[in-house]
């Protein structure tokens, strides 16, 4: 027997997997469907969002996928209806603080949030309750940041600083006005951003993007005054 590995089952599929993988790792690498939206294959699993969860034989409660450990005889189900209701409820109450602007997002048709709303079912949120509300930062040429559409998923502020080395990112305060910004809230044009977009890349919803100038190009290109003429090569006749 191979020492590296361990013996599992999921959805009643035996599987060998290295020791070290978690659960949603074993999963994938065996084709089964787990949704997730804090982790992202490049950057340090964290556990935060629960959208993940799995039901482990022995545990006491559904469990994160995503940082839970597989072990020698483990036995899991991603897929009861238990899990099924769990997953609902986490996005449910995710939607419930999230606008309701798909169709005018720039991410439509692009979100993680949307995808697995969409895969669970989910066509209305049951739950009504105080929404956050936070004036967008589009103050500088490159990201523009909402985060009245964040999740706190923390991808962002894992990429900045574990990829890029920058540490931008961090949450602000605590519970229902937490938030992920620059420190003491300041707009992205006043920290040590170098705009390389990594954040934008990593964010499931469209709480970070890049910021589309197509309409102030359009301005200056329908605006006489300052339109540039592109000046092209001399057609060559071929004999
Ligand atoms: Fe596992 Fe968020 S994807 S907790």
């Amino acid at each position: 027997m191979d020492q590296d590995k361990v013996t599992i089952t999921i959805d009643g599929q035996k599987l060998q997997v290295p020791k070290t993988s978690t659960v949603l790792e074993a999963a994938r690498s065996a084709g089964v469907k787990i949704p997730s939206l804090c982790y992202h294959p490049e950057l340090r699993p964290e556990g935060a969002c629960r959208v993940c969860m799995v039901e482990v034989e022995g545990a006491r409660s559904l469990v994160a996928s995503c940082v839970y450990p597989v072990n020698e005889g483990m036995v899991v189900r991603t897929n009861t209806p238990a899990v099924r209701e769990g997953r609902k409820m986490v996005v449910e109450l995710l939607l419930a603080n999230h606008p309701q602007d798909c169709l005018s997002c720039q991410r439509n048709l692009n979100c993680e949030l949307q995808s697995i709303a969409g895969d669970l079912g989910l066509r209305q949120v049951r739950f009504d309750g105080e929404k956050k509300h936070y004036p967008l930062d589009d103050s500088n040429p490159s990201l523009v940041r909402d985060q009245s559409k964040c999740i706190l998923c923390g991808r962002c502020i894992r990429a900045c600083s574990e990829r890029q080395g920058v540490h931008v990112y961090s949450f602000v305060n605590r519970g229902f006005d937490t938030t992920v910004s620059p420190a003491f809230n300041q707009g992205l044009h006043q920290v040590a951003c170098t705009f390389c977009g990594q954040c934008a890349a990593v964010c499931p919803t469209g709480a970070i993007v890049e910021r589309d100038n197509t309409a102030e190009v359009w301005k200056v290109l329908s605006d006489p005054q300052k339109h540039v003429v592109v000046q092209t090569a001399p057609a060559v006749r071929v004999a």
